[in-house]
């Protein structure tokens, strides 16, 4: 299996390393990330400027956290990668301090029964949207947040106003849908980026890190013969639609409920980064996918359905209820037989950004 890492610097893409190795999707991506996010450390992280004493704990946070094991993977390559630099700079071994951030619905308990039981740092728990403040002012050296920013806090207000030219009947996000939702969809993502980034900008020490990773849409996509992203969020919406029609779910409610996800066009999220003036981006690169491991990705219906059942059955539960859950998915299920190629994530037109940026 393999997976190139291509950096985007001024706009071109050029392939930089290739890691061979035999792992899930997700795993995949954090390996490549892993080294982007170390190299970054040994280029950008200097204690003398970044720590008021060499004995002071380096403080991290994993915005997104999720119950792990990835944010315990990510947290140690980048405690071993800052261990190093201090000793390549001759200071003694900082002590860590990670807290671990997620909504306050995670299962908390979950994750901290799963902490490495040989860890080498202090672990705390932080509950909360990364949308607002969670943390005092200075009071972070690198913040990491993986695969989170999709998500958005709120949905757009437009979308579920009848009376307005955004109103989204009939479907369950923005995808194939009119510009105005598209457009209202994008307006609230870039109003959640700025908030995210303003409440960084305050609680981040200067010359301190921030290495996101970011789902990004192509910034063209003809949704006639391509896939966004977004597609089987679509899909998914499109079995509700044919329950409102057996009267299993009312149009209503279904009206009503939309997912609060966006995937941002390539060239917004490089705007929105490069524009703001707390933070400068030192690094964009993309975590592509190479062709010629297609069949890799291709995962089973039973693999596909229950992922995407994992990351949205809670918010289906709190609109609709439990009792529509297995018939929902099931009907997902047939609809993707009848569609394999959803399943293959090398079909979509997304790209796994790795950003850095560093504190002014
Ligand atoms: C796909 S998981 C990613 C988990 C982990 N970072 C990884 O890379 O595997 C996205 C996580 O982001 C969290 N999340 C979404 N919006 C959030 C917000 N506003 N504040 C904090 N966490 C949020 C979700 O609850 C979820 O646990």
């Amino acid at each position: 299996m393999v997976v190139a890492v291509s950096r985007w610097q001024g706009g071109s893409v050029a392939a930089i390393v290739v890691v061979r190795v035999g792992m899930g999707k997700k795993r995949l991506v954090i390996e490549a990330a892993k080294n982007l996010i170390q190299e970054a450390i040994f280029n950008k992280f200097d204690p003398k400027s970044i720590s008021s004493s060499p004995t002071s704990p380096i403080c991290i946070a994993d915005l997104g956290c999720s119950t792990g094991p990835n944010t315990f993977i990510a947290i140690q390559y980048i405690t071993e990668a800052i261990q190093i630099q201090y000793q390549s700079h001759n200071l003694p071994t900082p002590e860590f301090q990670v807290f671990f951030n997620d909504q306050i619905s995670n299962d908390f308990n979950t994750l901290f029964q799963k902490l490495p039981p040989n860890r080498d740092y202090f672990a705390s728990g932080v509950p909360g949207s990364f949308h607002g403040r969670l943390f005092p002012r200075q009071s972070l050296h690198l913040v990491h947040s993986s695969a989170s920013l999709h998500w958005m806090s709120k949905l757009p207000k437009e979308i579920t106003d009848r009376n307005c030219g955004a109103w989204n009947k009939g479907r369950i996000h923005y995808v194939c849908a009119p510009r105005e939702v598209v457009e209202a969809y994008e307006r609230q993502y870039r109003r959640e980026l700025e908030g995210f980034l303003k409440a960084r900008g305050e609680e981040i020490v200067g010359n301190g890190l921030m290495a996101l990773q970011i789902a990004a849409a192509h910034d063209v996509i003809d949704e006639d013969e391509e896939m966004h992203p977004g597609k089987d969020i679509e899909m998914l919406g499109s079995c509700l639609i044919d329950m409102a029609k057996l009267g299993v779910v009312s149009e209503e409610k279904v009206d009503s409920f939309n997912v609060p996800m966006y995937f941002p066009k390539l060239k917004d999220v490089k705007e929105m980064l490069e524009s703001n003036e707390d933070f400068t981006m030192e690094q964009m690169e993309a975590l592509a996918k190479d062709d010629t491991s297609k069949s890799s990705f291709d995962l089973d219906v039973e693999m596909h359905v229950s992922h995407l059942r994992a990351a949205f059955e809670g918010l289906i539960e709190k609109h609709f209820g439990e009792a529509i859950l297995d018939q929902l998915f099931d009907r997902y299920t047939e609809k993707v037989m009848q569609f394999p190629e959803m399943k293959n994530f090398h079909n979509r037109k997304l790209v796994g950004l790795f950003v850095l940026l560093k504190r002014k």
